[in-house]
């Protein structure tokens, strides 16, 4: 368990060498996996997450070749997956599970997923509730908890309305589409990320779109070809991995932060738009569409931030970024307050006790509540270093590490190892941009 010492910086300066996305990196591997022939994937994102997705699909048949960042995985074809002899290891990845839960459900073999404590304790029944509905035989502890004993079987469509706003509910009902007789619908409450649509179109599935409304055709019916042909796909840099350079950067009048080829889908830039609102000075350059998804670069300056109320339909767009957000609120002139956001109480920790308590630790003023927390702002003083706790929850490790930035005296990050679930390099980048 290494910890890692944050030492308080004057501004920062750099270009940032993002990972890949996580969210497409996922997606694109196991769409590969299903696809007939080799894909490339290129600058595949090196997080620990993504590494469970690809060591799942390669026990389930698929062939996976890593060369530095690029990553060619030849797929079986839709109805080509073999099973795995033993259990499938999402690790602590809840999209590998929810998502892998979806293809698993219409496989013509039984499977067992399972997952790290963390994993293990996060609610499944979000998916198993769905894929029942279309006739998947998937147990798990309490009926909602991994392991999952998966026994695939023949599936049929479904019209889902999704009762709560979440990509991994949607992607696990329209990948367990692509094995059901028919077409599939599913509508959502509020728009959440659509990375999945995207990239079942560039795999050449039958995907349509209406308003909330996503619908796909099963691979063994109607007119399409009847499966997926295998890509060559660049992943974009990952836009929540860029937030914690962005609220770094933010932090000191001093700062130029440079971020090329970010992913900047409009399902992912709620958060630029958080910022913005706030005061931060971030700049998109040159974007353009790639391959279904928009990418850009981002130039960052250092600025006052004023902070603000974040709740309601705008949560689950940014709900990754929250931890972010609210390790920054004693920087801002008014303080954060997070509202409408219980989810992030089953994320990879419980991120509002997380928050709470690490920032107390600070000494930072902080209300918590069930369903979000409010931060003090500038007003109710300095954070001072001191040690944090991060529950083996990355974004909880790294937002505080950008937080000691700012800090009297020196930070420790306990068990900073944890970051590597999505962003291996994070420590190294941050001190690399860091003047001291
Ligand atoms: C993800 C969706 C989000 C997000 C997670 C990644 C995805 O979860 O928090 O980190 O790749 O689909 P929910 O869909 O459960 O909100």
């Amino acid at each position: 368990m290494k910890k890692e010492t944050i030492k308080s910086a004057k501004y920062l300066t750099g270009a940032v060498e993002l990972p890949g996305d996580k969210s497409i990196s996922h997606r694109y591997a196991m769409l590969a996996a299903l696809a007939a022939g080799t894909s490339e994937l290129r600058h595949f994102s090196a997080a620990a997450d993504c590494l469970s997705t690809l060591s799942c699909m390669s026990a389930l048949g698929a062939e996976v070749k890593s060369d530095r960042d690029t990553v060619r995985v030849t797929g079986r074809g839709g109805r080509g997956l073999k099973s795995s002899w033993r259990a499938l290891d999402a690790g602590n990845s809840g999209t590998t599970m929810r998502l892998l839960a979806g293809i698993l459900v219409g496989q013509n073999f039984s499977s067992k997923l399972t997952g790290d404590d963390s994993l293990q304790k996060r609610p499944m029944k979000r998916v198993i509730a769905p894929l029942r509905e279309m006739g998947a035989d998937i147990r798990g502890r309490d009926d909602n908890f991994a392991p999952l004993e998966i026994r695939g079987t023949k599936l049929r469509a479904i019209d889902y309305k999704m009762p709560m706003a979440s990509a991994q509910v949607k992607s696990a009902v329209l990948l367990a589409g692509l094995f059901a007789e028919g077409v599939t619908s599913v509508t959502e409450p509020a728009r959440t990320r659509d990375h999945t649509e995207i990239a079942l179109e560039e795999f050449g599935a039958s995907i349509e779109k209406n308003g909330q409304t996503i619908r796909v055709r099963g691979l063994g019916t109607g007119n399409g070809s009847g499966k997926l042909l295998a890509k060559s796909l660049d992943v974009p840099g990952d836009l929540s991995s860029a937030v914690f350079f962005i609220a770094a950067a933010s932090l000191f009048p001093d700062s130029t932060v440079l971020i090329h080829n970010v992913g900047l889908n409009p399902t992912r830039t709620a958060i630029l738009d958080v910022f913005a609102e706030m005061g931060a000075a971030i700049q998109m350059l040159g974007l353009k569409s790639s391959q279904g998804e928009v990418i850009g670069d981002l130039a960052v300056k250092g600025a006052s931030l004023k902070g603000g109320v974040i709740a309601g339909a705008r949560i689950p767009l940014v709900i990754d970024e929250l931890p972010m957000l609210a390790a920054l609120g004693p920087y801002t002139e008014e303080g954060i307050e997070i509202r409408d956001a219980a989810e992030l109480r089953v994320k990879e920790s419980d991120r509002i006790g997380a928050l709470a308590e690490n920032l107390r630790r600070m000494g930072a003023k902080v209300e918590e509540r069930p369903d979000g927390l409010k931060v003090g702002g500038q007003t109710a003083g300095k954070l001072r270093g001191a040690e944090i706790d991060p529950r083996g929850d990355h974004r909880i490790a790294m937002a505080f590490a950008v937080a000691g930035l700012g800090a009297e005296g020196n930070t420790v990050i306990r068990d900073a190892d944890c970051a590597g679930v999505s962003f291996p390099s994070f420590f190294s980048e941050l001190n690399r941009l860091s003047e001291r």
